[in-house]
């Protein structure tokens, strides 16, 4: 039986169309997913939308439309956009959805039987921006504005009910430092821990449903739960059915750092207190979360009122001009998948795709085809009888890179990837197959040559597929490799057989001249 992996993105608020930022968290997921693919796992990825926030109402409010047709019509804007990125997704949840409201109830009503929520009265600080309560020593941290929009924080005192927290502190230290749960990149795990080691108060879970739209309290009108944890339990949701529970803990979880602490704190004390019911017995903690850095764009932070946010329109442009793959490559291999954030410029953009697309994997693969075509007419020529130091370079680099998947390092991974193409060329910079063809003599020896970079094509190609899924099976494909109706995996991944004739080969990654 296959092993299950389930990855998840974060769900998108729907009152804005989507931007640079959501594309690139659910790109990372969706990378996550099929690296599983590749080891021939069974794979999930979750993907949907975060419907009931007062930023949703406002931007309906404000162009003077239903709430519901705003959310559908955005909602179905991500949709659009996640398929033109060619985001394998296996479900996209909306949290207005009936299936979700049975959920967020039933998990509600089962934390209230085991007096982790209760009613209780709060009264602090609030950023009323990001619809997140700020404790006291926070607020102060801050200056008593919001770390993200810098407005004030405003004071709130009002009845809720609660979510016992702090009930949690110690078990979650001890957790976090067993590594039941790993934060990725790790730096962020000493973060997380010292904060909890600041103390954890319990949360308010819920508003006052005069001002909010969303899933009420059980049993309670006046309140609905609090947009944050309503949105927490869709990743239940999705899978909390016969045929896909066994698809928990997630794998994993990717978040944007503005959303770790929801996430590696209070998402996992939820899961524990669910844990203690009968028949909860399988919620474990989700096993890891990737916490990635923000994207900027030409050196400026991107914000709504400097109306410089990279929208869906501008990628698609990029999309139209270089092909979705090469923009997937360069935000996974450029982007902020650690802790630090990184630009988005066109110069940067035009350098790394002339540097590692058209100069580095596209050119390798025109180089070493189109010697197999003048040389030996197309047919791939015979394996060398005895394995070679090229040869075991590539398998070891193609080994690394699968490590480096698997620790969800994805832009190590594709570093490595690169790495293998350029092995490719240092080989043939090596070896001169261009100048020992002169010799009839040396035909058979070329043909080694070829044959071994030929098979380290296949293992570049697998390496990226991930990243670049439609180009690289294409690739594959042309080399005999994979048959198009199959997903390339490790294990079905057939070697480049002698005398197979290669496909004729497009330039895939053509170089880029700017205009004059
Ligand atoms: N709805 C919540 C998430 C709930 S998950 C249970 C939310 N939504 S969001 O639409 O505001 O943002 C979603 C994701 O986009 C976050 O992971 C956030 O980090 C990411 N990004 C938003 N702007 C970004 C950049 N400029 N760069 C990279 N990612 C950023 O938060």
């Amino acid at each position: 039986m296959k092993s299950a992996s389930y990855f998840t993105t974060p769900i998108y608020y729907v009152n804005d169309a989507p931007h640079i930022g959501h594309i690139f968290s659910t790109l990372l997921a969706d990378i996550g997913a099929r690296t599983a693919q590749l080891e021939n796992q069974e794979k999930f990825l979750l993907t949907g939308t975060d419907e009931h926030s007062t930023k949703v109402i406002e931007a309906a409010q404000a162009r003077e439309t239903p709430v519901e047709t705003w959310a559908r019509n955005n909602a179905e804007a991500f949709r659009q956009a996640f398929k033109a990125f060619n985001i394998g997704f296996d479900d996209f949840i909306r949290t207005s959805e009936p299936r979700h409201k049975v959920n967020v109830h039933r998990r509600i009503e089962q934390l209230m039987a085991t007096g982790d929520v209760y009613l209780g009265k709060y009264v602090g600080w609030y950023d009323a921006g990001q619809e997140e309560y700020v404790s006291d020593a926070k607020a102060k941290q801050y200056e008593y504005k919001s770390p993200i929009n810098k407005k004030p924080l405003l004071q709130r005192t009002e009845q809720n009910y609660f979510f016992r927290l702090s009930r949690y502190q110690e078990q979650l230290l001890a957790l976090l430092n067993a590594g039941e749960l790993n934060i990725h990149p790790t730096s962020r795990t000493a973060e997380i821990i010292a904060r909890i080691q600041d103390g954890l108060s319990d949360i308010p879970i819920s508003r006052h449903s005069s001002e909010a739209w969303g899933i009420n309290i059980p049993d309670d009108s006046s309140h609905v739960v609090y947009v944050w944890v309503d949105a927490l339990f869709n990743y239940l949701t999705a899978i909390d059915t016969e045929e896909l529970r066994h698809l928990w803990p997630a794998t994993l979880q990717v978040v944007g750092k503005d959303i770790l602490w929801f996430h590696a704190v209070i998402w996992p004390a939820m899961l524990l207190a669910l844990k203690k019911v009968e028949g909860n017995e399988w919620l474990d903690l989700p096993r890891n979360i990737l916490a990635h850095g923000f994207w900027i764009h030409e050196g400026e932070k991107m914000s709504k009122s400097m109306g410089n946010f990279l929208g869906i329109e501008a990628l698609h442009r990029y999309c139209g001009e270089f092909g979705v793959d090469s923009v997937r490559f360069f935000l996974a291999s450029t982007g902020p998948v650690g802790a630090s954030d990184s630009d988005f410029s066109h110069l940067r953009f035009i350098e790394s795709y002339n540097a590692n697309l058209a100069n580095t994997v596209g050119n390798c693969f025109n180089r070493i085809i189109g010697m197999v075509n003048r040389y030996f007419d197309g047919a791939i020529p015979a394996k060398p009888t005895i394995a070679n130091e090229f040869h075991n370079k590539i398998t070891e680099l193609s080994q690394a890179s699968r490590e480096k998947a698997q620790a969800f390092q994805y832009d190590k991974m594709i570093a490595l990837a690169l790495t293998i193409f350029r092995t490719i060329d240092q080989h043939v910079n090596f070896t001169e197959p261009y100048k020992l063809i002169k010799q009839p003599e040396n035909l058979v020896h070329v043909g080694y040559i070829l044959h071994d970079c030929l098979e380290a094509l296949r293992h570049g190609a697998l390496a990226l597929w991930p990243v670049m899924p439609d180009s690289m099976a294409e690739l594959l494909q042309n080399l005999g490799c994979l048959d198009a109706e199959q997903s390339p995996c490790f294990d079905n991944s057939r070697s480049v057989s002698p005398g197979y004739r290669i496909k004729e080969t497009r330039v895939l990654f053509p170089r880029y001249q700017e205009a004059p």
